[in-house]
């Protein structure tokens, strides 16, 4: 496993790959990696002949009020990781310097609308950062395949517009959401919650589990299906920043389910802003 922090080293490793024809699958991080991450890496490594993981946490992406300083960081610890796994070939993780010389980029790249709702709400530059420093990283790395969690559902329908609308020439693959047995999605911000925290949080997922019941009984009313998740949450006292019922591509509002559908929440557990959703196909 090589671990490399400059361009022209990234630029090296993709060079002498191609020339011998490897297939190459990226997947980005901003590191503290866990089993979903690992999920993400083994994935890259069926789909392609070799793997780079990116792990660069990018404060283009954060607020002024969020957590970019203090946000988990332990390189040891997931090249650890990583090599234990045995599927990533090489680590890219360049400094902040390396990725925006100067301290910032004139340039962006914004995926209007779908950048603007849900989290985009509460998060008005948020996607703006992701998709500016994955189009970077998309043409440092130069992969045939770009490997996203559905944990983060907006931002993977994002990218997957971005790619779709600029003609990136890669292919998205989107990884399922790994999950704690109770059946908490795996988040670097989990580390931010008390063990009662932790309990309070896997009502996120279960008040998503409630309303796939109701869907599966043929309940096709998204506001029916919103409330109740909202119920389920307020009974364990969680209140939602939203729960919302979107078209899984393109994120606007849905009312009756006819195709597939992201039902998505945000919710503050303690000073943790968590977020879940699943998938809705009444093709299923
Ligand atoms: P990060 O939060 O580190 O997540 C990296 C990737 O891991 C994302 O594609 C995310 O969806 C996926 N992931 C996180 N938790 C997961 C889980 N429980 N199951 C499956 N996949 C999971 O997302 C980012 O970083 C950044 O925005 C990034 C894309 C790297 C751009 O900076």
């Amino acid at each position: 496993m090589e671990i490399v922090v400059t361009l022209d080293q990234m630029r090296f490793w993709h060079e002498s790959w191609r020339r011998v024809g490897k297939t190459v699958a990226l997947v980005p991080t901003m590191g503290a990696l866990h089993a979903g991450h690992l999920a993400l890496v083994a994935k890259a490594a069926e789909i392609a002949d070799k793997v780079v993981v990116s792990i660069f946490v990018n404060p283009l992406q954060f607020g002024p009020s969020e957590d970019f300083s203090r946000y988990p960081r332990d390189l040891t610890l997931d090249l650890e990781k990583l090599a234990h796994l045995g599927k990533a070939d090489l680590i890219f993780n360049p400094s902040v310097e390396v990725m925006y010389p100067g301290g910032t980029s004139l340039t962006t790249v914004v995926v209007g609308e779908m950048s603007q709702v849900l989290c985009g709400r509460s998060r008005p530059t948020h996607f703006a950062g992701v998709t500016t420093v994955v189009t970077k990283l998309l043409h440092i790395v130069q992969p045939d395949v770009a490997v996203f969690g559905q944990k983060d559902a907006q931002q993977l329908a994002i990218i997957r517009q971005m790619v779709h609308d600029l003609n990136f020439p890669v292919k998205v693959v989107g990884v399922a959401t790994v999950r704690e047995p109770s059946g908490l999605a795996l988040s670097s911000r989990n580390r931010y919650l008390s063990p009662e925290e932790k309990e309070k949080a896997s009502y996120l997922y279960q008040g998503l589990k409630a309303a796939e019941t109701l869907f599966q009984r043929g309940e096709r009313r998204a506001e029916v299906l919103v409330a109740w998740v909202k119920n389920t949450l307020a009974e364990a006292d969680l209140s939602a920043e939203y729960v919302e019922c979107v078209d899984f591509e393109s994120l606007r509002p849905v009312e009756i389910i006819e195709r597939p559908v992201t039902l998505a929440l945000a919710a503050y557990v303690g000073t943790a802003r968590l977020i879940d959703n699943i998938t809705l196909d009444p093709g299923h």
